[in-house]
This record gives C-alpha cells, structure tokens and sequence, in this order.
C-alpha cells in the first residue's frame, strides 16, 4: 500500500510490518522520516519530521533564508555534495558545460502506479500483486536540466521495498555520473551492528558482525563480479539482536558486478547506508536525451530479529526474483561428475556413473567441464564449442541420448564468458578477449575473459550456445564464471567509454541471459562462479540455483549454507554429498552429515559412484527417497536458524506455511566430552497442536567404533581386520532413533529432548552418538491428540 498526504506532501510505504515514510521538505529536498514498524496511517504525519531546528555551528546552511536548514543534518533519499552535506554523497555528477560538480535536487512531481517501472536490460523483482503499488518521484536539479526518477515498489506480503533510480538528461550538454547508487537511506540511529558476508574460494558467506563507528565503513567489488569477497548484501542491527529478537533492517543489490555498499555515521549520529554500482573506475557520459538505469535493491525491516527478515527475503526472492517457471517447480537431484573424474572421463564412465546413479533415485546427471575439444585441463579448451571426440565418440546428442535412456534428465556445464589462448575462438577473435594493447594480460585459472561490452560477442555466444542446447536436448545448465577480470579494456569501446567498462560488462552479460532465458524458458540454469563467487539475486533472477560453494566438505557447509541462509532461500543454493575424504579440506564427514546438510538445500551427489561400497550405496538409496519424499517441504518451507547455546553446534528448521509439518537439522562440529543435555526449542510450532518428532533413520560405519565394535557384538573381530572391513562395508548399523509425541508448546519451551550422546561407558538405545561432525534429522508432523 500507499499512501499520500498531499498537502504536507508525506508518501507513506507501508508493508504488512513496516513503515517507510518520506516528506518534501519545504525546500524541495526528499526526506527520510521513517523506516521501522508499521505505522497506522495518519492525516498528518509531518510531526515524524524530527530535526535540529537550531542554528548549528560549523555547518553550512542550505539557503541564507533559513540558517536553520542544512542538508548535513537531514535524513536525504539522495545524498549529493556542494550544498553543505559532506557525508559520503550517494549521487555525484560532474557538469560538461561548465565543469561543476555542485547537484541539488528538489522534488518536481511524482506518479503513482499499480505497474512496476521497466528496469530495462537489468534483473528485477517481477510479479508484483495488485496491492503492490509503484511510485516514482521525480526531482529535478535547480539548475541543470537532468531529473531524477526514484522509483519504489512496496511488495506488502513480503515486507519489501524495491529500490532504484534512473538519471535522465533532458538537456543538450552532456554530463558524467562519477558515482550513482541505487538507493541511499539515512537512518537515525548511530549505534547499529553491520551483519554481512565475506569470504573467498572455498569459504563463502562467512558471517562478519561488527559494530560502526563515526566515518565511513564499506563493503563490495573491484573484481568484475560480485564476488565471494563480500556478498552485495548487509544488514544493520540494533546491538541486542538476535535471530528473534530486535531491529533489523536488511539490505541486498539486485546486481552481479562491482558494487559498493557503504554506510556512515555521522557526526550527528545518523547512519546513511547507500547501495549502487561500484564508483570505483566508473564515469558514465550521460549525451543530452539519454538516461541511466540503477540496478535495483531490495530492502526489508524486521522489528523480531534476523530470523523474520530472513523470512522476508527468502519468500520475496522465491515470488518475485525467481522466474515464475522455478517457484514452486520440485528441483531435480543430480549427480555432477566434477569430483567424481575431474577432466579424465570418456563416455563408459560416463555411463556408469549415470546407471548407478539411475538406481540409487537421481534423477539429473550433469557433465561438467572438459566434454569439449582440447579441454584436458584448465590451460586450454575454452571457446571451442565442438565436442572432444575421444571422449565422447557420438559426441553431445549421443551421450545425451544414452543418458536419457537410462531414465535421466541430461544437463551440462558451460563457461561462456571465458576463453583459452588455446581455442578455434581465441586463433579467430583475439580482439574479443578482455586485454589492454601492449599490456602483459594477467591470466587466472590459465583463461581470459571475453569482452561482454562487444554485441557481436554476446551474439556469438547466443549462436554458439542455443546450437549446443538444441544439440544436447539439455534440460539443465551449469553457468560458470572463473576467473576474476583484469586489464579492463575494450576494442569495442570508446576511450570515454571504458571507464564504465565494468558496468558494460555485466549489462552485455544480462542481454544475453534475457535471451537465453526467453528462447529456453525449460532449461534449469544454476549459476556457478567457482562456487558462490557471483553469487547475488541478479544471476538468481536468470537462474533459480547457485552452486554456492566448491566446498562440500559438510561441516564447513554449516558455515557456509548459514551465512547465505541471512538472504537466500535454501532452494537457491545447491548442495552436494561429496566423497571423502573432502576434496577442499582432507576432513572425513559422516556420509549421512554430507547428506544431512544437503538437504537444506538442493541435494545431489558428487562423487565416484561407481565405487561405492555396499554400506554407502544403501545408505544413498535411503537419502535420496528421504530428499524425495519432502521435497516440497525442503524446497518450499520456511526456513529458520534455531538458537542453541553451544558454539560447535547449529540447528535448522524448515517449517510449512500452515506449521503442521517440519523438519529440522541438528549439526555438530567436534564431540564434546562428557556433553550435558540438549534440547531443540521450535517456537514456530503451534502451541496447541500435537506434534510427532521422529528420528531419519540414520546408519553409521562400524569402522569408527575400531576394536570397540567387539563389545557389541557376539563373536571377536579383529580391528581394522579383513572382517572387520567386509562387514563395516555391508553392515548399517542403525543409529539410535529418536521419536516423541509433544505437544507444540512443549517443543516451543522446552524444545525436542535429545537423547543423551555417547560419554565413553556404554552404547544402550537411550545414548546417541553423533560423533564428530555428526548429525541428525528429526521430522516432525501434527497429529491427533
Ligand atoms: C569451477 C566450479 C566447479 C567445476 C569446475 C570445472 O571450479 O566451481 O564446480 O565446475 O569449475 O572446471
């Protein structure tokens, strides 16, 4: 909804739980008065206006009229610099005419619509419903003829606001935007907690909380992407939050390159947070007539703590980011042979990977790099669309048609944006390789980036790759990006145009997706970029799934799967049972944790199933029917961090809308000795139903147990002996189950009673052992009194 008071000119946002207020102030400029809990709305709501109205010293009042009046000490829609606030300014424009760089905007008019405003050539929140109103205010500079169209959509059912800005110049001298970010929020508080997510390869979404200090504290990319370094995401909190407790504002860019995130505090103790494209090697000549389009950002306020404005994001990314086709359609299981053979393969492994995995319920099988030609590892091969026909003797169409005759979907990795030296397409089009002339070009991971700012390029690509989908009747597509950019130039480009390089990049690579996604409306893209390096809602507006990480080490998956879990849902972020020991981190994960924790988001197998021993073929069978049998409920559920009070130790919930089904992941890092009694409080429950808990049936290696396994059982076996090994590969030994039948606000308060783990003196039914890195999955289902 919203809702306007004329004349004291005050638009007022408001979502199901949140309030955003905005008023004109009397000398044009667009204010903040408020963003927090909903307000009901009021004839007047101008008392919100809560400013200094005193004369300050130090400061530089706006207009001699009013000494009163200085913009540095206004909450602004639209930070700029030169009229006396000298924060960090959102919008910096330099003047061709006559050189100047002053702005100052002032409100001209503004258009309210039930139609969300075209964000054209970039990814954007859709389907808005028909309370989901739009307005544009327009404002105007007081001396130059460009406007400003602040464009917001107020999605009521998902707490969200979607923001973003278009700069139009409506005169005839050009002029440079240096720095134009989407949206700009001054908020009146100075003693927020910034929550976001750092990492790297292998390490991705790590959660980083941290309070602010006076001056400017930012986060983003230089790298092309969006990088795994920081996520464009943030969230400011109040200082006593929790996942439910406390304010939270959240914050995330709908875009996938170099970006900036910054906030500041002021010295008045305001806190501006603004968010855009990076200004980092960016200046965009604006020619008379033309306009420039912000990519949008999605805002959300919880006054609940972080678990609600998680909720928010999750269920705006899954109605209005991802592409209607993927909402609510059950995601394959897949097996990737990446881990399984790496580039050694040809297609009778191919095929046994694939039968075997036919059998044990996967459904997707997916080839990953290396099926083209020269492609026998990362120093060549990439640009040629051919297949390599040692490998693969009937090239695509055959091993596609085989797999498929297993009973399979077939889907296949490509790397488009990214050349070898050594390719048919780097021999034919050096110059559509991102180098500098003269310059050394900076290789990473032995590849360069093709120059996405080039049409014939995005062309090419678009010919190349609806050959090879038509070839290969894929009904999936992993999207990879590798590398880093470096040496940013153009030879398509202008010299004026290369310092907005970066941006061009990613507008080309968008053109692209838009017509793949048009012309393959049935394929299932999952964005890659060796993990979660270009992991953001602008790749999940084209691809509904992210391999987030190329570490499927379990335990460092928790990390990871929770960081991510701030703002995206667990059906965008794919998850894979990987071999062991772990390929990234040498860590031997039980293989019922490796599935445990894939199942919070979309699960699959990635490693050699042909080798398999019995105990593990048996264990996956039993995994992959679990996945599949509440699936709708993995994918579909809302999902919660539950609060426990040991740090090794992380739990999940993923509950139905309606709360009468749930499932709920307890993970554990190193055992603890002599541990004392757990519970699993689910406050999401409904106090007055009944509810079932029940154990997965779970099955562990007798390996561990070593010698120990003869006090178990009637007759000696000697550790690590031959029998020993037959029977660890055959044997489930049942991990103790757990059921109980609670009623809701037993399981609210007191939480589901976890059995006792292992203390070193005996294995009866009344211990559970977990072990290191070990696990369980309880599903829990109302039931009649
Ligand atoms: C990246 C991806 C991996 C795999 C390899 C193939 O590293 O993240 O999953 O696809 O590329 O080269």
């Amino acid at each position: 909804m919203i809702l306007i008071n004329n004349e004291e000119q005050v638009f007022h946002l408001q979502t199901l739980n949140s309030s955003y207020i905005l008023k004109v102030s009397d000398a044009g400029h667009l204010l903040n008065l408020y963003y927090g809990p909903r307000l009901q709305h009021r004839e007047t709501l101008s008392h919100l206006n809560h400013t200094a109205q005193v004369k300050l010293g130090s400061t530089t009042a706006y207009s001699a009229s009013d000494e009163r009046y200085c913009l540095e000490t206004q909450k602004l829609e639209v930070g700029t610099a030169g009229k006396g606030d000298y924060r960090e300014p959102s919008l910096h424009i330099t003047y061709c005419d006559d050189g100047s760089s002053t702005s100052d905007f002032i409100f001209d008019r503004f258009e309210l619509s039930p139609d969300k405003p075209e964000l054209s050539g970039l990814p954007h929140s859709h389907s808005p419903s028909d309370n989901d109103l739009s307005l544009t205010i327009v404002l105007r500079e007081k001396l130059k003829p460009v406007e400003l169209h602040l464009h917001y959509t107020c999605f009521e059912k998902t707490d969200a606001i979607c923001r973003s800005m278009t700069i139009i110049n409506r005169g005839s001298e050009p002029v440079v935007l240096n720095k134009a970010c989407s949206a700009s929020l001054d908020l009146p508080r100075a003693d927020f907690e910034a929550i976001h997510l750092s990492g790297k390869w292998i390490a991705e979404g790590q959660l980083q909380r941290h309070g602010l200090n006076k001056g400017v504290f930012s986060i983003g990319s230089s790298r092309g992407v969006s990088s795994s370094s920081h996520n464009p995401f943030m969230a400011l909190v109040s200082q006593d939050s929790k996942d439910d407790y406390g304010s939270c504002y959240g914050f995330a860019l709908v875009y996938s390159g170099n970006y900036k995130i910054a906030t500041e505090v002021s010295p008045y103790d305001q806190t501006r947070i603004m968010l855009g494209v990076s200004d980092l090697d960016f200046a965009w000549p604006l020619s008379g007539g033309m306009h420039f389009t912000c990519p949008e950002v999605l805002m959300t306020f919880s006054h609940k703590g972080l678990n609600p404005m998680s909720r928010n994001f999750h269920a705006h990314i899954r109605q209005h980011i991802i592409a209607p086709t993927w909402q609510d359609q059950p995601r394959p299981v897949q097996a990737n042979n990446w881990e399984a053979t790496y580039f050694n393969f040809d297609e009778s492994k191919l095929i046994s990977l694939a039968r075997k995995a036919r059998s044990l319920g996967v459904e997707l099988f997916v080839l990953d790099d290396g099926w083209f030609s020269n492609r026998n590892d990362e120093s060549s091969g990439l640009g040629n669309y051919t297949e390599d026909r040692k490998k693969l003797p009937q090239g695509l169409a055959g091993i596609s048609r085989k797999i498929r005759q297993l009973g399979l979907q077939f889907g296949l990795w490509v790397e488009p944006e990214m050349v070898s030296v050594n390719s048919d397409l780097y021999a034919e089009h050096p110059d559509w390789a991102v180098t500098i002339p003269g310059r050394e070009a900076s290789p990473g991971r032995q590849q360069l980036v093709l120059d996405m700012s080039n049409p014939a390029v995005v062309d090419y690509l678009y010919q190349q790759l609806s050959d090879v989908f038509h070839r290969a009747k894929v009904a999936y597509v992993k999207w990879d990006h590798n590398r880093n950019l470096s040496d940013v130039y153009s030879n398509h480009l202008t010299a004026e145009q290369q310092a907005g390089f970066y941006h061009r990049y990613v507008l080309g690579l968008y053109r692209l997706l838009f017509r793949l996604k048009a012309a393959f409306p049935n394929i299932l893209f999952e964005n890659c970029s060796s993990g979660g390096n270009r992991f953001d809602l602008g790749m999940a507006f084209f691809m509904p799934q992210t391999w987030i990480s190329d570490n499927t080490d379990a335990h460092e998956r928790v990390k990871i799967q929770q960081g991510f879990s701030l703002l995206y849902p667990p059906c965008c972020m794919s998850a894979h049972v990987s071999g062991h020991p772990s390929h990234q981190v040498l860590r031997h994960t039980p293989i019922e944790s490796r599935f445990n924790v894939s199942c919070f988001g979309l699960s699959g197998y990635q490693l050699d199933l042909t080798t398999l021993t019995t105990y593990e073929e048996k264990v996956i069978r039993q995994q992959v029917s679990f996945y599949k049998e509440h699936r709708t409920l993995l994918q579909q559920g809302v999902f919660y961090r539950l609060s426990l009070s040991a740090a090794n130790q992380q739990a999940w919930m993923i509950m139905k809308e309606d709360q009468s089904e749930a499932i709920v992941g307890f993970f554990q890092g190193l055992q603890v000795s002599n541990p004392t009694m757990k519970t699993i409080k689910l406050p999401m429950l409904k106090p007055d139903a009944v509810y079932r808990v029940k154990s997965r049936e779970q099955y562990q290696n007798i390996r561990q147990y070593g010698h120990l396994v003869n006090k178990e059982l009637p007759v000696t076996i000697k550790d690590r002996g031959v029998l020993h090994g037959i029977i660890a590969n055959r044997y489930l030994l049942p991990v103790s189950s757990e059921s109980y039948i609670m009623p809701g606000d037993q399981l609210q308060h007191m939480g589901i009673p976890v059995k006792s783990q292992f203390t070193g003196t005996e294995i009866t039914e009344h211990v559970s052992h977990i072990g290191d890195f070990g696990s369980r999955i309880y599903h829990i289902r109302e039931t009649e009194a």
